[in-house]
């Protein structure tokens, strides 16, 4: 059995967030060894996206490293890229506990963390020591305090911090923990939002560097074709799709009863995989190509992954399904994107 494997029971007899700490503190430890394995990835599961050249298409998700401390471990696992973050200019506390629920049996998560953040300067300290041959991708949000009519100064602040020791940013306007933030989608004010952070990034000469935009997969189809196309307007470099669901449909009797129990919060994991799956390609379609798709949401195996990458994502990024299979999914998609020709 591997380490994951011995650790689970134990991880997963504790509270959630309390695993989650102590995973944290033994991955701590685990970064402090010199010797951490080099997973020396095979040169054909390379892919280039929006100028980036990755060493697998496989990334970790936001909002499991918000605060960029185990970089060193997550590329010894085998992830090409990782997204950290969500990270606010301010520190903030996030959401009273518990705010965070596992489902095993269902694969499912569900998380009200409202963005606990140490805040963008502590972040950026952290990040000036990070690996090389990592890419690493800063995820914004906003304060909570912060009302929504000044979240670009707040996406700005967090930007000029964070932007400058990072490989791509990713605006998060999908999450569903913060009141109000999801409105940020709306092309009317996503427009203003997406031209200020482009004008900044001119202003402090990282024209270069990726923008993508995350979403939500609650998005009316009609609204995704409009959002792609002042997404493609605006000139970002790319989308990620999706963020966690508040549909709590996407959960079958019994246990949707008892997930209502729990209270507000997204959805993540085995039962967002089709809902994830059909907003990806409603964007792909609407796309044509213009811009790359980072594909994330509900992937749980190999399969999954080569299917989105099949469906014309450029990447992948998985959350859920490694806090439940543990770090061999990560080999298990490498095994099989290197042996598994890719759909024509
Ligand atoms: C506990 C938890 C915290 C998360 N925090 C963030 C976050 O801070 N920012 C963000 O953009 N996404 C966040 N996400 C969403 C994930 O990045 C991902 O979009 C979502 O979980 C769907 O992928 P999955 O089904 O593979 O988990 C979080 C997800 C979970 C489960």
């Amino acid at each position: 059995m591997d380490l994951y494997g011995a650790l689970r029971p134990l991880l997963f007899r504790l509270d959630p967030e309390t695993a989650h700490n102590l995973a944290f503190w033994l991955g701590e430890r685990a970064c402090a060894w010199p010797r951490l394995p080099d997973p020396a990835l095979p040169l054909g599961l390379r892919r280039r996206a929006f100028g980036l050249e990755f060493p697998t298409p496989l990334g970790l998700a936001a909002g499991l490293d918000k605060g960029a401390t185990l970089l060193p471990l997550w590329k010894a696992l085998g992830f090409g890229h990782v997204e950290i973050g969500t990270v606010t200019p301010r520190p903030q506390p996030g959401n009273p506990r518990p705010r965070l629920f596992r489902f095993p049996q269902a694969g499912l998560i569900l998380n009200r963390m409202g963005f606990n953040s140490e805040g963008a300067a502590v972040v950026a300290g952290r990040l000036r020591h990070r690996p090389p041959g990592l890419l690493v991708g800063g995820n914004l949000g906003k304060n909570k305090e912060t009302p929504e009519a000044l979240a670009l100064d707040d996406y700005r602040a967090a930007y000029r911090l964070i932007a400058p020791q990072v490989d791509y940013i990713a605006l998060n306007v999908s999450s569903p923990n913060t009141p109000g933030l999801r409105n940020l989608q709306a092309p009317e004010a996503l427009k203003p939002l997406l031209a200020g952070m482009l004008t900044l990034r001119r202003e402090l000469g990282l024209e270069r560097q990726p923008l993508l935009l995350k979403l939500a997969p609650d998005l009316a189809p009609e609204d995704l074709d409009a959002i792609v196309e002042v997404a493609v307007a605006s000139g970002i470099s790319g989308l990620i799709a999706t963020n966690t669901t508040l549909d709590r449909g996407v959960v079958d009797e019994p246990l949707r009863a008892f997930v209502e129990t729990k209270g507000a919060g997204g959805l993540s994991g085995e039962p967002l995989k089709v809902k994830a799956r059909e907003v990806r390609r409603r964007i792909l379609a609407a796309l044509r190509g213009r811009l790359p798709l980072v594909a994330c949401g509900g992937l749980g195996s190999p399969e999954d992954v080569q299917g989105a990458l099949d469906d014309g994502a450029a990447l992948a990024q998985i959350y859920s399904a490694l806090i439940f299979q543990g770090p061999g999914l990560v080999a298990a998609v490498h095994q099989h994107l290197t042996t598994t020709p890719a759909r024509a």
